[in-house]
């Protein structure tokens, strides 16, 4: 049997059927609206952003990547002001199409991220963000495991670190590489399921590792100044799914270690 299909089994992230990730019913199940709990994430990691940008778009722009982007585009449109560009990293093919197709010109359920975005500071100077997004955005295929270290000025990673494997080991060192792949002094944002035992997409099972936010902070804390992480209740009634107690998010900047 696929170790994948079988959610009892151990699975790592190589054995999971990345490339069959159903884009289309992900996105549609967790973004096709804003839900209360990506709302908190939104406005804790807008706020973020915009506090280490002081609210205006600097005059010499980062480079942003957004790791595991899979098929959510609301952390690359939050590091938008701030980026002449920004990698979208991802391992499947299904999601690096959806990618594509996405940046070309976003459908308008991202407006309603997008709207949310605006009450910040420094991101109404973003006149047309499809437009920007189309000219800022690249989508790369690869394996996070083997990104370069200290690449760009600002990133994000959201859902990926745990719901890539059944491996705390792998969970550790997939957060090392995103951390790794910041250059000292970059501002950052990742979110994680917490308790994850794993999520089904189309007709797939995907692995997760349960994490808390003890895990966060003691796997992120060695990298990181100023960090501050929030746990977010599932809104009540309104859970995204069964097989988890929460959502996790964490900003700070990279430190120089
Ligand atoms: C639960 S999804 C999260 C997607 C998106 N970031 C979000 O916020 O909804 C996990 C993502 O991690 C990607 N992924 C899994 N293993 C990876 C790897 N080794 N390198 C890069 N991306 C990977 C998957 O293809 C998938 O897009």
């Amino acid at each position: 049997m696929d170790p994948a299909s079988d959610p009892s089994s151990a699975t790592l992230n190589r054995e999971a059927p990345w490339d069959a990730f159903d884009s289309l019913a992900y996105s549609e199940h967790n973004y096709r609206t804003l839900r209360q709990d990506d709302r908190q994430i939104i406005e804790i990691v807008r706020d973020h952003f915009a506090a280490h940008f002081h609210g205006h778009r600097p005059g010499q722009p980062v480079t942003g990547v957004d790791v595991g982007a899979g098929a959510n585009l609301y952390p690359a449109l939050a590091m938008l002001p701030w980026c002449r560009e920004i990698t979208m990293f991802e391992r499947s093919a299904s999601n690096v199409a959806w990618l594509r197709r996405q940046v070309s010109g976003y459908e308008p359920n991202w407006d309603e991220f997008w709207a949310l975005l605006l009450r910040g500071e420094g991101y109404a100077e973003v006149t047309d963000p499809r437009a920007e997004l189309r000219g800022a955005a690249s989508v790369r295929q690869g394996d996070l495991f083997q990104l370069p270290s200290r690449q760009w000025g600002m990133g994000t990673m959201f859902f990926v670190a745990e719901s890539m494997s059944t491996s705390h080991l792998e969970f550790r060192k997939a957060v090392n590489s995103f951390a790794e792949a910041l250059a000292p002094g970059s501002p950052f944002a990742a979110a994680f399921m917490e308790n994850s035992e794993g999520y089904q997409v189309g007709d797939h099972w995907f692995p997760a590792c349960a994490v808390t936010r003890h895990d966060v902070e003691a796997t992120l804390a060695p990298y990181s100044e100023d960090m501050q992480i929030v746990r977010i209740a599932p809104p009540e009634g309104d859970a995204v799914r069964e097989g988890y107690t929460g959502m996790i998010v964490a900003c700070g900047r990279r430190g120089a270690v």
